[in-house]
């Protein structure tokens, strides 16, 4: 049994398809073993408890320096002992000894096909504005290994999806979600969790 620790921040939809997916046997040889949110009023701590999935707020709020902060988050996602921890929209500037702990155990997904649209700024609806600013005709999701930079570790699995002509960034956001982060981070797992994931030379292949 793969053991998955997910750290959140928001709406949590990507923890939902995860959550989901785990149900209906779309991933298996997995269990979700905690939830971690840095902020305490995120819906995804809802969507987890409402599965019956231990999670709790880890708030840079409640401590007095960033260094506490960091220290209390590592030891919060080390006490689930987890095998792979999941990145599902978490907006806080990772902690470098929670990256080197994790190292290769350590998936993100980004709403867009890196390595465009990505890097620092380039989160949330920001994304997708940009990509219809440019006229992009394609955009989609990438799941990746996180390592020291920002959107820069090896590339797991990327799905493109359409963008339309009257999209807004909402309707393109939405879309992107549904045709693309919600399938292909489960995916990802499942792959992991199946031993069919080799990382070789900074590179990551689904074998
Ligand atoms: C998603 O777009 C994800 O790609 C990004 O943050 C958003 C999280 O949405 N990293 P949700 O909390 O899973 O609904």
């Amino acid at each position: 049994m793969l053991r998955v620790a997910v750290l959140v921040s928001g709406g949590g939809t990507n923890l939902q398809a995860v959550i989901d997916a785990v149900k209906e046997g779309k991933i298996t040889n997995t269990e979700i073993v905690g939830v971690i949110s840095n902020k305490k009023d995120a819906y995804a701590l809802e969507r987890a408890r409402n599965a019956g999935i231990p999670a709790q707020c880890v708030s840079p709020k409640d401590y007095e320096t960033r260094e506490q902060f960091n220290e209390a988050l590592l030891a919060a996602v080390k006490a689930y002992q987890p095998d792979l921890v999941v990145l599902a929209g978490f907006l806080v500037i990772l902690p470098e000894l929670l990256i080197r702990e994790y190292k290769n155990r350590m998936i993100n997904i980004h709403p867009s096909l890196i390595p465009s649209f990505c890097g620092k700024g380039f989160y949330g609806l920001k994304v997708h504005e940009e990509v219809l600013a440019r006229g992009c005709k394609v955009t989609g999701a990438t799941v990746h290994f996180v390592d020291e930079g920002c959107d820069s570790g090896p590339i797991l699995l990327q799905r493109a999806v359409a963008v339309e002509k009257d999209d807004t960034p909402e309707i393109l956001q939405r879309r992107v979600m549904e045709q693309a982060e919600w399938q292909i981070l489960p995916q990802a797992i499942n792959l992991i969790a199946n031993g069919k994931v080799e990382i070789k030379d900074g590179h990551a292949y689904a074998v």
